[in-house]
């Protein structure tokens, strides 16, 4: 049986553990919350394989517990740690790095505005980098800016003056594809910036900011990411550091520890554009980002492998030189398959040489590629493609995604099993020996009692003592049947004899109800393969139920007939009857009609359920004809084993 998986949660806030707990229930985790880093930090030291990580809500943590978590989770072994933060505004200030979401929102450009007298620094991802937006994006508004593929040497970019104007010449050209042919030069630029390639965390982003405004304090610097918080998790915890999450994704934490690919409300597609030549890859990714993907482009293969090894995308737009180029895009696209065996993938290739474009077309079934293009590729053309590709990958997460839930009720299916198998296992044992003393204690003190009061006592502890004997009896065999090891043993049976041994049995009990009890059986039957046992209890459940549900007065027959292929035992009684809508319902188990409850005494509904079982594992059938108010009949049929000798004789 699995471990049921377990989140630690550390937080001082009665709502989020409460509605945490429940979020992880409905995932079939086990949501183990703590008051205090210390008291957690005792569950998750110990070693303990079903858990999934330690979320902690590091807004209600005390500055001490704060400080000594990271270490913490550096420790060898540590489970994953994702911290839930109050949610960080768009360009909110305190530390040295301040965050700011691409799209730059209006308000955010505003401010821009406001401050031009600030140098400002831009670190961006390799997507704002190489297409040049942010820049494009700065030069709208007015602003100089410079790129640099570095941290390295940003300070004294921003002091010399001399850069600005080097810096004119380089971007004129980028300037101008996106100023729709503006000229802008000679007019009063308004701020000045540097914008510099980022690849680190923004953790590390802090660290570069510190050091930056430790040389140039009046500098603003701003962390430009396209990823949206939960990316940026789900990245950490990829690369094995602790992830960071606004306190109202905390229920997304549970699916991010499950390594579940997590959609958020805001979260769109992702891209990964791989694109030697700029021109096209400014194009394709501005035409792409415009239906509202989110794109990583670059124009560097060795630097698309190493993103999607980081980061989960859903298509990969492969478009790499052919000719000269380290890898073809056909191996850089099966290397990305490797990556994410789900991934979808296009590529793109050079007409010419035709001989690579053909190969590349052939490569569509081989390597499982969505599409191929030849370019250059129109950006409406590449479009048709990605939707189509992405609803290929649609289906596949929404396919994943019905496996997940059915895997989770399967686990809990199985757990509760386990619990149903082991709580049998413990009444079959702990309930039915104490049972069994009882009554053998009750029938010795009925032989040494005479007082008709204590009589009457005794009487009473040992019928109670065998009724419960007989229901444990029942829910013992309903769970043999459920785990499929019920115990049948056939052998050499007389079904004459096991019908006597019933007989007296259930005479007795039609007699204390004025039921008239008859029995008709012909002189001799074949001889069956059966078990004495089982089939008395069979008959004897038949029987038990016609007594029981007849008014007083009725009368019940047991009757025996003899085909030379199958014995048939009927049970008919002229009581209450089954309506026939609950006819089907009748050996299901647990199922007891309305009526039927009224008129009996202890019973789970499981009698007819336990019946069916021993007659199919003989071979046989069972089946009810009833009729409501008039009374049923109850038969089965056990086959009779065609005698070898017989059967070689063939016809006289
Ligand atoms: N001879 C009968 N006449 C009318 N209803 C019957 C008859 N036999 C069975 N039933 C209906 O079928 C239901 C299931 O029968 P079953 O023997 O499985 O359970 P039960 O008698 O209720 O409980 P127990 O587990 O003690 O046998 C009964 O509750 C009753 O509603
Ligand atoms: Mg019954």
């Amino acid at each position: 049986m699995a471990d049921q998986p377990r989140i630690i949660l550390i937080s001082r806030d009665a709502a989020l553990v409460e509605s945490f707990s429940a979020a992880c229930a409905t995932r079939g985790v086990a949501a183990d919350c703590f008051g205090s880093l210390k008291e957690a930090w005792e569950h998750w030291s110990k070693p303990e394989t079903a858990l999934l990580g330690v979320v902690a809500d590091a807004s209600g943590l005390t500055e001490e517990e704060n400080k000594s978590i990271l270490p913490l989770h550096q420790l060898p072994e540590s489970p994953r740690l994702i911290r839930l933060a109050a949610p960080a505004a768009d360009g909110a200030s305190g530390g040295a790095l301040e965050n700011a979401r691409w799209p730059l929102s209006p308000d955010f450009l505003q401010r821009l505005g406001r401050e031009a007298a600030i140098p400002h620094v831009f670190l961006v991802d390799s997507t704002l980098f190489s297409t040049g937006f942010m820049q494009a994006a700065l030069n709208q508004e007015g602003w100089e800016a410079v790129q640099l593929e570095s941290t390295i040497g940003i300070a004294e970019t921003l002091r010399t003056a001399t850069a600005w104007e080097e810096a004119e010449e380089k971007t004129s050209l980028l300037g101008k594809l996106f100023s729709q042919g503006k000229e802008r030069r000679g007019e009063r630029r308004k701020g000045r910036a540097v914008v510099a390639l980022w690849k680190g965390s923004s953790l590390e982003a802090e660290a570069a900011a510190r050091l930056l405004r430790g040389s140039l304090p009046e500098v603003r610097v701003y962390l430009v990411t396209m990823h949206s918080p939960l990316r940026e998790a789900e990245q950490g915890l990829r690369l094995g550091k602790s992830a960071e999450l606004p306190r109202e994704l905390a229920d997304k934490a549970i699916l991010l520890l499950e390594g579940v690919p997590v959609e958020d409300g805001a979260s769109k597609w992702r891209i990964l554009l791989v694109e030697n030549f700029k021109v096209a890859l400014v194009a394709l990714t501005q035409s792409l980002m415009a239906q509202g993907y989110e794109i990583a482009a670059t124009m560097q293969s060795d630097e698309a492998l190493e993103t999607a090894r980081r980061e989960r995308f859903d298509l990969a737009v492969v478009g790499a030189a052919v000719a000269f180029a380290k890898q073809t895009s056909i191996e850089l696209a099966q290397k990305l398959r490797e990556t994410d065996p789900d991934m979808r993938l296009i590529l793109m290739v050079d007409r010419y040489p035709l001989q690579q474009a053909l190969q590349g077309v052939s490569k569509v079934v081989e390597v499982g590629l969505d599409d191929c293009l030849l370019k250059p590729v129109e950006p409406s053309r590449l479009q048709f493609s990605v939707e189509r590709a992405l609803e290929r990958r649609r289906l596949l997460l929404e396919n994943a995604r019905l496996i997940r839930e059915l895997k989770v009720s399967n686990d809990r299916l199985e757990r509760l099993t386990g619990f149903q198998s082991k709580f049998f296992a413990t009444v079959a044992h702990d309930v039915k020996n104490p049972l069994t003393a009882v009554r053998g204690y009750a029938e010795l003190l009925s032989m040494k009692i005479t007082e008709p009061e204590l009589v009457k006592c005794v009487d009473h502890i040992m019928s109670s003592s065998k009724t419960l004997e007989a229901l444990v009896s029942d829910l013992v065999d309903f769970a043999a049947i459920e785990s499929g090891k019920l115990r049948v043993e056939l052998g050499p049976c007389d079904l004459l004899q096991v019908v006597g041994d019933v007989r007296s049995r259930i005479e007795v009990a039609a007699k204390k109800r004025r039921i008239q009890f008859e029995v008709r059986v012909p002189p001799s039957l074949a001889r069956i393969k059966g078990d004495p046992l089982r089939l008395g209890q069979v008959i004897q459940n038949l029987c038990t139920n016609a007594v029981q549900y007849t008014p007083e007065g009725g009368s019940v027959s047991l009757s025996v007939e003899n085909d030379p292929e199958k014995i048939t035992v009927s049970v008919r009684d002229t009581g209450i009857g089954i309506a026939k809508e609950d006819l089907p319902r009748v050996f299901q188990r647990f199922f007891q009609t309305e009526a039927a409850q009224k008129m009996r005494r202890a019973g789970f509904g499981l009698g007819l359920k336990i019946a069916q079982e021993i007659v199919h594992a003989h071979g046989g059938e069972i089946a009810v004809e009833s009729e409501l108010g008039k009374g049923s009949r109850f038969y089965f049929t056990i086959p009779v084993p065609s005698s070898p000798p017989a059967a070689l004789a063939g016809p006289p």
